[in-house]
């Protein structure tokens, strides 16, 4: 059983007012690992048709095992065609490795000539997962061409009085500093849930994963809001001390790269906006997925207000509230 979807209306009004009219620039949306980007985009691509009679949504995984599961349109025929466009690329190169990404990336090019054909006045086209499967350095050649078919004026005469608006998805915190960089593109974050909706969404995972759950303090204490988290504990049948053993690895790892900055470890555990003044540290944490910068006022819904208590900053914040414990432990030894 699939669970509800919780929460989100802020960040689900914004998505739909982004949509109202043609955006100069596609949307980089950022956040931690396991917050609900990918959940919140495909609700918005749901919602769509409701939101705008006139018109169609596209989400596009750029790191789908299986060309079936890449894309996912209110269109219909359209999964299908752009599947079939990906696999046909596909096996004219036999012989090279992961092409899943690269077909994928090809066979939206697609979707413009497809946005030609019908009768559809808007389209949204949501890209999940652009820097992993394309890596750092190629994000930003992908954003130009989202701005490319975002501007009218650089359109076919059949495209050019369309509304056409991206959302591009990543965790990944260093595509941040890269993206920043540049001016084809607008920069977004959303944050974990607020502690209400984390609640409630709690109290639905314990419906379907019964057993002895530890209290909703304890998980919010740990996660602040984190929804995978809250998923991979259930999983573990709600044994805290086998994620906290899972994630401590990846802690220990990082403090043993991280030898000679004990002292600035310390003291970003004690505050997280510490993190502004020592890059080495900053780039090392952000790398692994641990701490996260907050570009203020660019927060898509609720914006976390700071929280010492949860390691939320004014300029930077823990992933989790968990991150900073761990860290804790692995410096005592
Ligand atoms: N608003 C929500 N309501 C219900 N479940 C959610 C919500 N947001 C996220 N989840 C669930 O939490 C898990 C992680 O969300 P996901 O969207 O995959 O995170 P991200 O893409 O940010 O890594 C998924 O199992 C997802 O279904
Ligand atoms: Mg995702």
């Amino acid at each position: 059983m699939e669970l509800p979807f919780v929460g989100r209306s802020a960040e689900l009004e914004a998505l739909r007012m982004f949509n109202e009219a043609q955006r100069p620039k596609p949307l980089f949306v950022y956040g931690p690992e396991g917050c609900g980007k990918t959940r919140l985009l495909l609700e918005a691509v749901r919602r769509f048709k409701g939101w705008f009679p006139d018109g169609e949504a596209l989400y596009v995984n750029m790191l789908a095992d299986r060309l079936d599961d890449a894309f996912m349109s209110t269109a219909p025929g359209l999964a299908e065609f752009l599947g079939r466009k990906a696999a046909e690329f596909m096996a004219r190169i036999p012989g090279v490795g992961d092409l899943v990404a690269g077909a994928v990336a090809l066979a939206y090019h697609y979707f413009a000539d497809w946005a030609a054909l019908g009768g559809v006045a808007r389209i949204f086209v949501v890209v999940d997962e652009v820097v992993k499967a394309l890596g750092v350095g190629h994000v930003a050649a992908k954003a130009k061409y989202m701005q490319s078919v975002m501007d009218p004026t650089m359109r076919s005469e059949k495209l050019r009085g369309k509304v056409i608006n991206y959302v591009a998805l990543t965790s990944e915190g260093e595509s941040r500093g890269e993206l920043l960089r540049h001016t084809y593109v607008e920069l977004g974050y959303i944050w974990n849930m607020p502690r209400g909706d984390f609640e409630e969404l709690y109290h639905c995972v314990r419906g379907l994963h019964p057993g002895p759950a530890p209290p909703f303090e304890d998980v919010w204490g740990a996660f602040g809001g984190n929804p995978r988290a809250l998923m991979d504990l259930a999983r573990y049948g709600w044994d805290m001390g086998k994620v906290r053993r899972d994630m401590m690895v990846r802690v220990r790892d990082l403090v043993a790269r991280l030898g000679g900055y004990r002292d600035v470890l310390v003291r970003v555990v004690e505050d997280v906006d510490y993190l502004y003044h020592v890059d080495v540290v900053r780039d090392a944490l952000i790398r692994y997925n641990l701490a996260m910068p907050l570009l203020r006022g660019a927060g898509l819904g609720v914006e976390p207000p700071v929280d010492r208590e949860l390691g939320i900053g004014r300029y930077y914040a823990w992933q989790m509230p968990i991150y900073r414990e761990l860290l804790k432990d692995a410096l005592r030894g």
